[in-house]
């Protein structure tokens, strides 16, 4: 299996795509919510946001978290269209995001062309009860299809919900890093050796996740310094399986 991975804005990158020459967009772009008041969610950085006073850790931020609910509408709905384009026909879309930008988020994969089919809940056993309100333990994956999908090319049967916590410890480099896990699962709506695009890739779990499950990798992220983990973990997933594979033939 093979990855490329680009350091740059995902719009910019996404143009210079050939069209239909993914099968699947798996993505996790920033989701521009946190906090309580719409100065909060516009004003705060990324790790202002989604890390708590008390983690133990030195991740790096990252940007694009500064716009409010009508902007960050707008620019998803450029990128999930420039993804459509660059998708073949019957390929799917996932996309994680948060309650807040719920509908936000429907209406740009709707805005980009795709056909919306449902959401998928991720559930975070780990997260803190509060009291006198409900525990926000879950992060949404909203999907869609370009087209009809055509069952009998990949007839697989996938879960409708998700279940795992957030990689935490030495494995967690990232702010808002996915578990590869969950990735994994996700990545089967791929044909086997198809290839995935994630577009804001962060530290690569897509890709991780895609390489293991024997698709091929296309991811942009626009930081140098995520880029440069991404790159890391994509390598050593991939020596990882040559080295799995040469014990099998000896
Ligand atoms: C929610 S994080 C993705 C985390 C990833 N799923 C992981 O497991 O590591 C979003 C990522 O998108 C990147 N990003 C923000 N704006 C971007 C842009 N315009 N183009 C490309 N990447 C962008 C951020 O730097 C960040 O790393």
């Amino acid at each position: 299996m093979t990855y490329a991975l680009h350091q740059g804005d995902a719009l910019r990158v996404l143009a210079s795509l050939p069209d239909a020459s993914v099968d699947a967009v798996i993505t996790d772009p920033p989701y521009n919510s946190g906090g309580r008041t719409a100065k909060e969610r516009t004003s705060k950085t990324a790790r202002a946001k989604y890390t708590s006073a008390d983690a133990q850790h030195e991740l790096a931020d990252f940007p694009g978290e500064n716009k409010d609910q009508h902007a960050y509408g707008y620019w998803l709905s450029l990128l999930l269209s420039e993804a459509y384009r660059v998708t073949r026909e019957g390929g799917a879309l996932l996309v994680f995001t948060d309650w807040r930008q719920s509908a936000t988020t429907g209406d740009a994969l709707q805005a980009g062309g795709w056909l919306w089919r449902g959401i998928l809940p991720w559930h975070k056993p780990q997260a803190r009860p509060q009291k006198g309100r409900f525990t926000q333990n879950c992060e949404f994956i909203y999907w869609g299809s370009k087209g009809a999908i055509d069952g009998d090319r990949n007839p697989v049967y996938l879960p409708g919900l998700y279940s795992a916590s957030q990689p935490s410890g030495k494995s967690r480099v990232h702010i808002t890093q996915k578990p590869v896990g969950v990735m994994r699962e996700l990545t089967k709506i791929c044909i086997p050796g198809g290839t995935i695009l994630d577009f804001c890739a962060g530290s690569g779990s897509t890709g991780v996740a895609a390489l293991l499950e024997g698709r091929n990798f296309v991811g942009i992220e626009a930081t140098a310094h995520y880029a440069a983990i991404a790159e890391q973990r994509l390598r050593e997933t991939q020596d990882g399986l040559a080295r799995e594979a040469e014990t099998r033939t000896t």
